[in-house]
C-alpha cells in the first residue's frame, strides 16, 4: 500500500496525539485532569435544543441540503449580521452555510492555492490552516505573532516580494491559542495591505461571540470599507451556543469568492443537515440567545479569574485572556521546550496542558491552559500546578 506524500508528510492532528498521551498516561495508573482542548463542558442550551426538536420533526428537513445554504438560514445569518456587526449582506449571494468553521478553513486553501503557490499564516495558529495549505499543494510562511504587538503581526516586516507572491493571509481574531483581540485600526491596516499585494484575506472569526468586557466586543472585518471584495470571513456555531458537536458555521464575502468556494464545496460534500441549518440560525434571533452569552460571560469570568490568580501566585508570565477560552502562558524559565514543560507536568502531577509549539515555532516558550471545565476542576487543577511548581 502506497500512501500519498500529502498524507504522510502531514503531522497527525495536535489534540490527537495530546490524546494518545493522555490515554497512555491513564494506563500507567495516572490521575489524569485535562485543561487541554477547547471544548465547551455545558451542554447547548435548553432553547436551541427545543428548537431543533421542532425542526428534525419537519419533513421538509430531512433531505439534502441545498450546497450554500437553505435560504432562509442565509436570510436568517443576514439579519443577525446586521444586527450584530452593522453591516448589510446579500443573503442570497454573500452567506454560505459550512460545516462548522474547521470545513472552511480546511478546504478554503484549495480555492486559492496552486501546487508550489505560497500563503501567509500567524504563528503561532490553530494548527489546520497550515496543514490545510499542505493538502493543497501549497507552502505556509509563517508570520510570527509577538508578545510585544499584542499578538498582532507586524505586516510592515513582511517583505514585499513574499507578500505579493502570496495568494493569502489567515487571520484569526480573538486568536486561538494567544487570546489576543483586534481592533478596527488593525483590520484597515489589513485590508490596506492585502490591496497592496493582491492578496485575499481569510479572517477567521470563531470566537466572535466569546469575550468578557462589553469594550473588547469583537468586530467583523467586513465592518472595514472594501474589505467584502477581498475577503472571507469564517463563523461557527460551535463557541457561540455549545454546539461543537452539531458542526455548523458559515462563511461571508463577495458573490465572487462564494461562488468560487461553493463550486470546490459541492463537489466535497452535500451541506448541512437542514434541522441543524434551521435551528442554528433560528437561535441568533431567539430572545434567549443574549441572556445565554451574559450567563456564560460570567461563567467563565470567574473560571478566569480562578485561573489569572493562580498563576500569579505561582510566578507564571501571561496576559489576562480579553477573549475566546485560553490563558497563553509563558512556560517557567528553566524550560527551554514546551513540550517537555508539558510532558512533565503530565508525568509528575497528571495535569494535561498544550505545548505552545504545537500552535508553531513561535509558540515554543508558551503553554495554553483552556477555561472550558468547571470551576471545581479547575481548582483542583491550580492545586496541581501549585505542587508541580513546589517541586522545581
Ligand atoms: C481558531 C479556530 N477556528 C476554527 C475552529 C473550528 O471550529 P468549528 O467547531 O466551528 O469547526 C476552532 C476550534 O477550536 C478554532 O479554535
Amino acid at each position: 500500500m502506497k500512501l500519498s506524500r500529502r498524507v504522510t508528510e502531514t503531522q497527525p492532528y495536535l489534540f490527537h496525539l495530546i490524546d494518545e498521551k493522555r490515554k497512555a498516561a491513564q494506563e500507567r495508573g495516572i490521575d489524569v485532569l485535562s485543561l487541554a482542548i477547547g471544548d465547551p463542558d455545558m451542554p447547548t442550551p435548553d432553547f436551541v435544543i427545543d428548537l431543533m426538536n421542532e425542526e428534525m420533526r419537519d419533513p421538509r428537513n430531512h433531505q439534502y441540503p441545498s450546497y450554500k445554504g437553505e435560504p432562509d438560514f442565509c436570510e436568517m445569518v443576514s439579519n443577525w449580521f446586521e444586527k450584530r456587526f452593522t453591516v448589510k449582506l446579500d443573503a442570497q449571494h454573500e452567506i454560505m452555510a459550512t460545516i462548522g468553521a474547521k470545513d472552511a478553513v480546511s478546504h478554503l486553501p484549495f480555492v486559492f492555492i496552486d501546487p508550489g503557490d505560497t500563503a501567509l499564516v500567524t504563528d503561532p495558529g490553530y494548527p489546520v490552516y497550515e496543514a490545510a495549505i499542505g493538502f493543497a499543494g501549497g507552502k505556509p510562511v509563517r508570520v510570527p505573532l509577538l508578545e510585544e504587538r499584542g499578538f498582532l503581526p507586524d505586516l510592515t516586516a513582511i517583505p514585499g516580494d513574499v507578500a505579493s507572491a502570496a495568494r493569502f493571509i489567515i487571520v484569526n481574531y480573538p486568536n486561538n491559542p494567544t487570546a489576543a483581540v483586534a481592533d478596527e485600526s488593525f483590520f484597515e491596516d489589513l485590508v490596506s495591505f492585502a490591496k497592496k499585494h493582491d492578496l485575499v484575506i481569510l479572517a477567521d472569526n470563531a470566537y466572535s461571540e466569546v469575550y468578557f468586557e462589553p469594550e473588547d466586543k469583537p468586530i467583523s472585518i467586513m465592518q472595514i470599507p472594501g474589505a467584502k471584495d477581498l475577503s472571507i470571513e469564517i463563523h461557527s456555531f460551535s463557541k457561540t451556543f455549545n454546539m461543537t458537536g452539531w458542526r455548523m458555521g458559515f462563511v461571508v464575502g463577495s458573490k465572487a469568492l462564494i461562488d468560487a468556494f461553493l463550486t470546490l464545496k459541492s463537489n466535497f460534500d452535500s451541506g448541512v443537515f437542514m434541522a441543524v441549518q434551521r435551528t442554528a440560525a433560528r437561535a441568533l434571533g431567539h430572545p434567549e440567545a443574549r441572556l445565554f452569552n451574559e450567563h456564560r460571560t460570567q461563567l467563565f469570568k470567574k473560571r478566569r479569574d480562578t485561573i489569572a490568580g493562580a498563576l500569579e501566585e505561582l510566578g507564571f508570565r501571561f496576559k489576562l485572556p480579553r477573549a475566546s477560552y485560553y490563558f497563553w502562558v509563558r512556560i517557567p524559565d528553566m524550560y527551554s521546550s514546551s513540550v517537555v514543560f508539558c510532558a512533565d507536568l503530565l508525568e509528575k502531577q497528571g495535569l494535561v496542558v498544550t505545548p505552545g509549539v504545537g500552535y508553531g515555532p513561535s509558540g515554543e516558550d508558551f503553554f495554553r491552559i483552556s477555561m472550558t471545565s468547571p470551576n471545581d476542576k479547575i481548582e483542583k487543577a491550580m492545586e496541581r500546578l501549585r505542587n508541580f511548581v513546589k517541586g522545581l
